[in-house]
């Protein structure tokens, strides 16, 4: 099998060709950052007309730079949402007019699944098992949910967030304090100098029984410190004074956004526990904010408490990706449908 990925759903343009296995031959990604960063997020009209322009010159590169003919495509995955309508719109069209062209299955593939298998990918060589039962946290601009998985395929989530995702906030904040789009990355970078004891927040807890998360109290928290400390004025260039104070912040702020994904993760555990044959095996941990280093290091500490393994995906496979979408079709591929019956949905959840 040999399967061409599309991912559209944000403003990150990506094809990939994978084999049946998993193996990566092409992962190509035209980032759009860049014309979305004077308006502080991404445009929605400037990403579809983007993924315009990138979209079938991205195909026939990943094509080409791995002397692969468009004929020995034997299926095509594309994200199907949930994301930016017009930007869904864009790679599914593509999709269908390649597979329908082509007279192969077209498999409809949700993102956030995209995002739960990517840690299985590798750069070279095949795919990693999926483990018997998994738990997988994804946490990226638009998601923060944790799952179940199994190997058979069934993905049950086990909590969500109610109000923003975890890399939604990193984002906002950096904004309130004038970094670049996407904040997550800068937030990271600056608060590495810094003591991420300085700045105290509490974890949000939510009442009744529930493992949801909740970051927006934590935004609100984060935009007062920073106003108290002044540190929206000037950030470009800030004086000494002002440089540590900002690295402690940027330290502490990413540390309490680590404190609650731990929080709930071992809430979760400590539930599970009560049935140990069904304990998982593996933690893997996906979407953009996946790229944390601190956040990385802390999942694999908390892993090794519990005996588990840390499935953590390497960094190029984190943010947007279309290997992630074609290796979820793979997964999928007995789902694939007539082509012109796929459909873009803005909003879509994964599993039950
Ligand atoms: O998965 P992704 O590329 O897009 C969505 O599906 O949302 O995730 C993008 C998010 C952004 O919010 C970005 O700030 C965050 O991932 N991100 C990070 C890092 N790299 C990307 N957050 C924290 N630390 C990072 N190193
Ligand atoms: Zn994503």
């Amino acid at each position: 099998m040999l399967i061409l990925g599309i991912e559209t759903s944000c403003d990150e343009t990506s094809v990939a060709i994978l084999e049946g296995d998993g193996r990566v031959r092409a992962n190509l990604i035209a980032s759009q950052i860049e014309r979305h960063q004077p308006f502080g997020g991404v445009v929605p009209e400037i990403a579809s007309r983007e993924h315009l322009q990138h979209l079938m010159p991205l195909v026939e590169r990943a094509l080409s730079d791995t002397g692969t003919s468009l004929d020995s495509v034997t299926a095509i995955a594309v994200t199907s949402g949930p994301g930016l309508i017009g930007a869904l719109l864009v790679g599914v069209a593509g999709a269908q007019g390649l597979a329908y062209g082509l007279d192969i299955p077209l498999v409809a593939v949700n993102h956030l699944e995209g995002h739960i298998y990517s840690p299985y990918l590798q750069s070279n060589g095949p795919a990693l098992e999926v483990p018997e039962r998994g738990l997988s946290i994804v946490v990226s601009g638009g998601h923060s949910s944790v799952y179940a998985l199994s190997r058979d395929g069934r993905i049950v989530m086990i909590n969500r967030t109610r109000d923003d995702a975890a890399g939604e906030v990193f984002d906002k904040v950096a904004k309130f304090i004038g970094l670049p789009y996407p904040g997550g990355p800068h937030v990271e970078r600056i608060g590495r100098e810094g003591d991420a004891s300085r700045f105290k927040f509490a974890v949000a807890q939510l009442k009744g029984d529930t493992f949801d998360f909740s970051f927006s109290g934590l935004k609100s928290n984060a935009i007062r410190i920073a106003r108290e400390e002044g540190l929206h004025q000037h950030v470009a260039e800030p004086d000494a004074k002002r440089a540590g104070t900002l690295a402690d912040f940027c330290a502490s702020f990413q540390r309490a956004i680590g404190d609650q994904i731990l929080d709930r993760l071992t809430r979760i555990w400590s539930a599970m526990e009560s049935r140990p044959d069904e304990l998982p095996t593996e933690l893997a941990l996906a979407g953009g904010v996946a790229a944390n280093g601190a956040l990385r290091e802390r999942i694999a500490a908390w892993c090794g408490e519990r005996g588990i393994a840390p499935r953590l995906p390497e960094k190029k496979f984190c943010t947007d990706n279309g290997a992630m979408i074609a290796f979820a079709g793979i997964k999928k591929i007995a789902s694939a449908r007539d082509p012109l019956r796929v459909e873009a949905r803005s909003r879509m959840q994964v599993g039950t």
